[in-house]
């Protein structure tokens, strides 16, 4: 079945204050999405919310994968059901090496008696790791732990390539990128582009959009969407930055703030 996202009504909120106040988004297989905004509007907050991070209480909405509602299963569930989620900040863990945690993230997402077999994770692996330009070595360091931001955001497409999900979200890929790193990180993820991946883009910045080409564009402001357009919208906002965006709209400050 074509993969096919929709969040729907999405509201969220931290230690009782709302910071997702009704996100609407539909993304289909094939599609590129990609979410800009300023800082501090909810971006992260919906790539948490959507991955189920305990912090973040939904409170209303809903966020479906071929019709399965996410917000009713657990991570592990979510992952199973074919979410990704590449963290802005990715953890560290000690004592699980890379290799370790992802052939365990592979094998989380198969049915029992149909693991991965050795031979062929590493086989796969080695692969992805050379498209990437990864030092070999990372496949045995411990999982992110002393990586450079650079190298983080690297592993964090390693891990999608591996893993194959059917929606990717990506939040702030680029970030600590210098601009080789971002054309080997985008060649990853155009390398996975296909009819029942989607992807859900998020970025500070425009730059990322000019080696992964999105299909629409949404702003992000005040924990709502509030504009959505092409790629063009996504060059106007490098241009012109996102006072227009307020103006248009009669927004004074963008942040989720307390409201
Ligand atoms: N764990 C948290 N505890 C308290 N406030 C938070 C937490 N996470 C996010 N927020 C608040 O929610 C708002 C949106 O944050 P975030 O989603 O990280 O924004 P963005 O990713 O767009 O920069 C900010 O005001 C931020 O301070
Ligand atoms: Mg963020």
């Amino acid at each position: 079945m074509a993969t096919h996202f929709v969040i729907d009504g999405l509201k969220a909120e931290i230690e009782g204050k709302e910071i997702l106040k009704g996100i609407n988004l539909e993304i289909k297989g094939g599609e590129i999405h990609a979410i800009m905004g300023p800082n501090g509007t909810g971006k992260s907050t919906l790539a948490s919310a959507l991955m189920g991070h305990p912090k973040y209480e939904v409170t209303e909405g809903s966020a479906t994968i071929n019709g399965e509602d996410l917000l009713e299963m657990s991570v592990d569930e979510r992952a199973r059901a074919g979410l990704f989620l590449a963290m802005q900040y990715p953890s560290e863990i000690p004592g699980v090496t890379n290799s370790d945690f992802l052939r365990s993230a592979i094998n989380a997402r198969r049915e029992e008696g149909s693991e991965i077999s050795l031979i062929k994770f590493i086989r796969q692996m080695e692969k992805k790791m050379k498209e990437l330009e990864m030092n070999p070595e990372f496949a045995h360091r411990y999982l992110n732990e002393g990586f450079s931001g650079g190298e983080k955001k690297r592993n964090e497409i390693l891990q999608m390539a591996m893993i194959e999900p059917k929606i990717v979200v990506l939040d702030e890929i680029d970030s600590g990128l210098d601009i080789d790193a971002l054309k080997i990180v985008s060649n990853g993820v155009n390398a996975m582009r296909s009819e029942d991946r989607g992807f859900l883009i998020i970025t500070h910045y425009q730059r990322l959009l000019n080696y992964i080409t999105p299909d629409f564009v949404h702003v992000m402001m005040q924990g709502r969407i509030v504009k959505s357009g092409g790629p063009e919208l996504a060059q106007r906002l490098e241009n012109e930055g996102y006072d227009w965006v307020k103006e248009e709209l009669g927004i004074v400050d963008e942040t989720v703030g307390q409201a």
